[in-house]
């Protein structure tokens, strides 16, 4: 089978990793790219194109797709340039700055019959999976609650992510992969209601906090909380955590860390009659919060799971070949854009807002 060949929109962050991961990858040709600024293709790797314009990168006609990394204010536009010339497009998330946006992208891409799909490729992190495995095994029996976390603490926002109108903040920026993750994760449940806080810690223009708290029909409540200003001084070689807690009638779940580290922790028997053990501390005795009788907490491994970011592209190529679906679709994108702007309504309002 011919390699797919692809041309890139955008030599930033993003560009750069693309590069490095398709320019190894069987199947794929990484033609080159374009970037409004001239300076970031100067250490674009030998043997590929600098184009000296988008123009020119979507009428080459050895393009067959364009993968779109430019700054998220700029999809819109691109999609449609890349449609117009019959190429098939990847483009980054988040898709599109707004509902509006997307459903244009979708009719015009749907117009001119080319492949349109989105590069959400923390579907295929390491912790998220981990915990989707736990979660899809039914082990912790009825799940009642999930929370997903993810907190920086240095206080850095960088470059236009802290400007609104090229589409900065972090709810564009973590929230759309922390969003797609939980509705990803439990695909039949609707959302039938969410309460957020959303807010300018320190940044003056966009959010740098997000609290979100979703009622699923499943009888799920998930938690998605994301802080950039959760200062410390005490860590030593990473400077953010990141979280799932998985809770069930059959046992809890924890998975911390890109790397996931965790377990799944259940109680030998029920244990609401057994003796009361005071404990006692800094603010006054306890029984409930205190130690468990000996042998009563058992923890189980957490599931392996193999994972990573090329598993996106080997399923583009599989799709883009017709052997399966796409595993990210619009409708999908779509109903993350529109949590977002349920998200911002109910940080906007204080009111907790009913959704599907
Ligand atoms: N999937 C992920 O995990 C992930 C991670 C980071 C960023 N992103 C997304 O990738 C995109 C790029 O983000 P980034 O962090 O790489 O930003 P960046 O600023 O590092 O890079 C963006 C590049 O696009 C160029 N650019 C801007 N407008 C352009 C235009 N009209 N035509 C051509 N080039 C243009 C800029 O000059 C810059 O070189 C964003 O949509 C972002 O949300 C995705």
């Amino acid at each position: 089978m011919e390699d797919i060949r692809i041309a890139i929109i955008g030599h930033g962050f993003m560009g750069h990793e693309h590069e490095k991961m398709l320019t190894k990858m069987d199947g794929i040709k990484l033609l080159g790219f374009s970037d409004i600024d001239p300076r970031q293709l100067e250490d674009v790797q030998e043997g590929l194109r600098r184009y000296s314009s988008n123009e020119e990168l979507i009428n080459d006609p050895e393009v067959q797709v364009v993968l779109i990394a430019a700054n998220n204010n700029q999809h819109h536009d691109l999609v449609l340039q890349a449609a117009r010339a019959g190429k098939d497009i990847i483009c980054e998330k988040p898709v599109a700055m707004s509902l509006e946006e997307l459903d244009d992208m979708v009719r015009v891409t749907e117009e001119c019959g080319v492949k349109f799909t989105v590069h959400h490729q923390r579907r295929f992190d390491p912790d998220f999976r981990t915990a989707k495995e736990v979660f899809d095994s039914k082990t912790l029996g009825d799940v009642f609650t999930i929370k997903s976390s993810l907190y920086g603490f240095n206080g850095n926002m960088h470059d236009w992510h802290v400007y609104i109108a090229e589409g900065g903040g972090m709810l564009y920026d973590w929230g759309v992969h922390l969003l797609d993750q939980i509705l990803w994760m439990m695909p039949g449940a609707k959302l039938k209601s969410l309460y957020a806080d959303i807010r300018n810690v320190i940044n003056f223009e966009v959010d740098d906090y997000f609290k979100i708290m979703m009622r699923f029909d499943n009888n799920i409540t998930a938690e998605v909380e994301l802080g950039t200003y959760y200062l410390t001084d005490k860590m030593h070689d990473k400077w953010f955590e990141r979280h799932w807690f998985i809770g069930g009638n059959k046992g809890s779940a924890y998975v911390d860390g890109f790397e996931p580290e965790g377990k799944i922790v259940r109680t030998a028997g029920l244990l609401q009659n057994v003796g009361g053990q005071r404990t006692m501390t800094a603010a006054g005795p306890t029984r409930s919060f205190g130690p468990p009788p000996e042998g009563k907490i058992l923890t189980e491994e957490l599931p392996q799971v193999n994972t990573c970011h090329e598993n996106y592209f080997e399923n583009y190529m599989k799709a883009y070949h017709g052997e399966e679906e796409f595993l990210v679709k619009i409708p999908e994108t779509r109903r993350v854009l529109a949590l977002m702007d349920a998200v911002r309504e109910s940080g906007r309002t204080g009111k907790s807002i009913d959704f599907e």
